[in-house]
């Protein structure tokens, strides 16, 4: 028996290696947070209070304060919409072991109907307990800001493979079209429901565990505005792989009536 892969088994193996880059990475269930380690590849810390509606979950993904008892997240960061009283939201630190930090549980989860693991990356967490002291990230409702230089922030990893980030950081991203980002993934690329950014050479790029967090930027009044959710890339921050994230315009009405329907 000859022990190397016939050639179109060495397709089969190297393109299992690439889908395993492609990374979608799913958080495990309640995972404990490690405390060491910086976050967002490329970044700095973000000052205490510099960006209030950011959210970390105890799954290991990001968040953004929709409205007082509603996170906007990632759907492949939860399971599927009911009761669910298994995530644990920390609000108001941007260091995950401040004794000042905020713990709450949730109630329920709404995942993006038809989510299939493709496009449609979208969730809605309720929680036990309204967040009434911490200023909310309003979402984009039409496609006006999906263009500039946007934000990231989040806990995760600050390079591939690495360990998530006691601090929550930061980094700028320039807007990157459909068309280039599509030369990068092809049809993987639902260019209708996801916006993607980076930097042509990488270096700066949200990675694993910054999931469900926001990507957003400032609004003709000078206000932040969410125009994405982080959701996948390939690798983090590798040259010619700019970050997908969930195209929020396209799903404001959803979220809206989802968030009506949520109580919230
Ligand atoms: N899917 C990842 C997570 O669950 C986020 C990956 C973002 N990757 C990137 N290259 N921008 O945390």
């Amino acid at each position: 028996m000859k022990k190397w892969l016939a050639p179109w088994k060495k397709l089969v193996a190297v393109a299992a290696v690439a889908l395993a880059a492609l990374s979608f990475q799913f958080p495990t269930a309640q995972a404990s947070e490690p405390d060491i380690g910086p976050t967002v590849v490329g970044g700095t810390r973000a000052a205490q209070g510099e960006f209030p509606f950011m959210v970390r979950l105890s799954m290991g993904c990001g968040g953004a304060l929709y409205s007082n008892n509603l996170v906007l997240t990632a759907a492949h960061c939860v399971g599927s919409t009911g009761a669910n009283t298994s995530i644990t939201a920390t609000v108001g630190a941007v260091d995950l072991q401040d004794p000042a930090r905020v713990q709450i549980k949730s109630n329920y989860v709404y995942r993006a109907p038809g989510y299939n693991g493709s496009g449609k990356d979208w969730a809605l967490i309720r929680l036990q307990t309204p967040v009434t002291n911490l200023a909310k990230l309003p979402i984009a409702t039409s496609t006006a800001y999906n263009n500039g230089t946007f934000t990231i922030a989040g806990w995760g990893a600050t390079y591939e493979g690495g360990p998530q980030s006691r601090y929550l950081l930061k980094a700028s991203v320039p807007f990157v079209s459909d068309d280039v980002c599509g030369n990068a993934y092809g049809s993987d690329l639902i260019a209708g429901e996801e916006i993607c950014a980076g930097y042509t050479q990488g270096g700066t790029d949200t990675c694993q565990g910054d999931s469900g967090g926001p990507m957003f930027r400032r609004d003709a009044n000078g206000a932040w505005i969410q125009v994405g959710i982080t959701s996948w890339g390939y690798g983090c921050a590798r040259a010619g792989y700019p970050g997908v994230y969930t195209e929020v315009s396209t799903f404001a009405a959803d979220i809206k009536a989802a968030a009506a329907s949520l109580g919230g």
